[in-house]
């Protein structure tokens, strides 16, 4: 099928780049010049493993460009990818979203063909339809008349993780697909075929996993589709709050709270995934997409008290991490704190609402020095946050050097892997708090550490 994905940021690029591996003929648009020529030449502009593999065997059927005319007119389907982030109010900023579907809108070329205009950003309930209104308006302004069935709007909430976007979008749990047209779910079930059915021979570098049968598609109207994002996003933040409240009330009791997530996670009504204590979650998702929820709500008069206390305990859980290293230093000013990774989660450069930035923030406001390391995100870093630009370490041996306290932030394979032993000597005190709760405790208290985690 023809397909069109405007916006090739981390959602939009795996969307195409999937999508012409399956088979489709993708032209992908985005208005960044730089990131289209950084594509043009194979290379991925985002940190995602595989993307660069996958780019390669979609290559012939994939197109990058800033011109909507090269990939919106003819595409039976066109994905809207573009960024919905969070105004100061709660409510997502939707400018980037109204210009895509203006645009889109005056390119579909309603000679005879029917398009199906996707919505795959994050989008509070009700904007399909005010998406269906921007395109009408467009069309009938470039072409001098109604729009008459030439397209419709669905919803196709996207449920990648980042770090393995891929395979998310190759091997999802399921797909869902709002829309009020039933010719809009036909094409999206004919677009999906491959991974519903699984019948696509998999890259050599992403084997399917045995477990991995058929995909369910969830097909429903359009409000259902949008509020399954929200609710599903709402939901995983509110499980990690959950144990990291509980991790609190450990530390004072005495309890492991390692020990009891996988007591509590071994029932399967519970699950043990996202059910990991730490530093809270952070990314360009949870946040945006709880404080989404909750303005929605207000606009009908209703309350989600789980949820704003989900968003409570996250940031409180922050915090945590400079009380651990007051209550330990007892004196901030001037101490020197390392802290292993920035972005948000490891196998991503993504640093969008990072706890590991926020921390070093909150740490500086003490009066504190930061050393910031990061295997991949520094690049970013330095371009998003040049003010601590300076505060980066070469190494990972310059964050231990002379740190009163190091904290591992991120779960970077590269950190668990860490000689943990020669550093001691470098530090004027081995203090570590392994705000992920990864590392073995034992271990580095017998190497001489004094270990700390989130849960005291
Ligand atoms: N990142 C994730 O893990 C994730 C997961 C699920 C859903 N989402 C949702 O998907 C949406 C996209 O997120 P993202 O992380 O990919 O964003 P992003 O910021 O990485 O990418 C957005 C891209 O859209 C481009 N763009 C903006 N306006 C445009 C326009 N008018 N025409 C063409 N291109 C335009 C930007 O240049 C950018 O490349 C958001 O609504 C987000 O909430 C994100």
């Amino acid at each position: 099928m023809k397909v069109c994905v405007v916006g090739t940021g981390y959602v939009g690029l795996t969307t195409g780049v999937s999508l012409a591996f399956l088979g489709h003929d993708v032209t992908c648009v985005d208005l960044d010049e730089n990131k289209v020529q950084t594509l043009r030449a194979g290379r991925s502009p985002i940190y995602e493993p595989h993307m660069e593999s996958l780019l390669g065997e979609a290559a012939e059927r994939l197109t990058f460009t800033t011109d909507y005319s090269e990939g919106v007119p003819g595409a039976e389907v066109v994905f809207i990818a573009v960024q919905t982030p969070s105004l100061p109010d709660g409510n997502p900023d939707l400018r980037y979203l109204s210009s895509a579907a203006e645009t889109v809108g005056q390119h579909i070329s309603g000679e005879g063909e029917f398009t199906v205009v996707v919505n795959k950003s994050t989008v509070p309930i009700g904007s399909s339809n005010w998406v269906d209104s921007i395109l009408r308006e467009a069309f009938e302004r470039s072409h001098g008349r109604r729009a008459d069935g030439e397209f419709t709007v669905a919803s196709n909430p996207e449920f990648l993780r980042e770090g393995v976007a891929i395979f998310d979008s190759l091997y999802p749990d399921r797909i869902v697909v709002g829309s009020d047209n039933p010719r809009g779910l036909d094409v999206l079930h004919r677009l999906y075929r491959a991974v519903l059915n699984q019948t696509f021979t998999p890259p050599t570098f992403l084997p399917r996993p045995g477990e991995v049968g058929a995909v369910p598609m969830v097909s429903t109207d359009l409000a259902s589709a949008e509020l399954i994002k929200y609710a599903a996003n709402a939901f995983l933040a509110t499980k990690i709050s959950f144990i990291n409240e509980v991790g609190r009330l450990a530390g004072k009791v005495g309890a492991d709270i390692t020990q009891v997530a996988r007591g509590i996670g071994l029932d399967a009504r519970i699950g043990p995934r996202f059910l990991e204590p730490g530093v809270g979650w952070g990314g360009s998702c949870f946040g945006k997409d709880t404080a989404a929820l909750i303005t929605t709500a207000e606009e009908y008069h209703h309350d989600m008290p789980i949820v704003r206390a989900a968003r409570e305990v996250n940031a409180q859980q922050r915090s945590v991490v400079v009380d651990q290293l007051l209550s330990e230093l007892r004196i901030l000013k001037g101490r020197k704190i390392g802290l292993l990774g920035l972005a948000f989660k490891p196998d991503t450069d993504d640093l969008r609402d990072s706890p590991s930035v926020d921390i070093a923030r909150k740490l500086i406001s003490r009066g504190a020095r930061v050393t910031l390391h990061d295997p991949v995100a520094s690049d970013r870093f330095r371009a998003q946050h040049p003010d601590l630009a300076g505060q980066l370490a070469d190494s990972i041996d310059e964050v231990f050097d002379d740190a009163d306290a190091v904290v591992l932030v991120t779960k970077w394979d590269q950190y668990l892997d860490l000689d943990w032993g020669k550093f001691t000597g470098i530090m004027r005190k081995p203090v570590l708090l392994d705000g992920r709760h990864c590392l073995d405790a034992a271990r580095l208290e017998r190497l001489g550490y004094r270990y700390l985690t989130t849960a005291g």
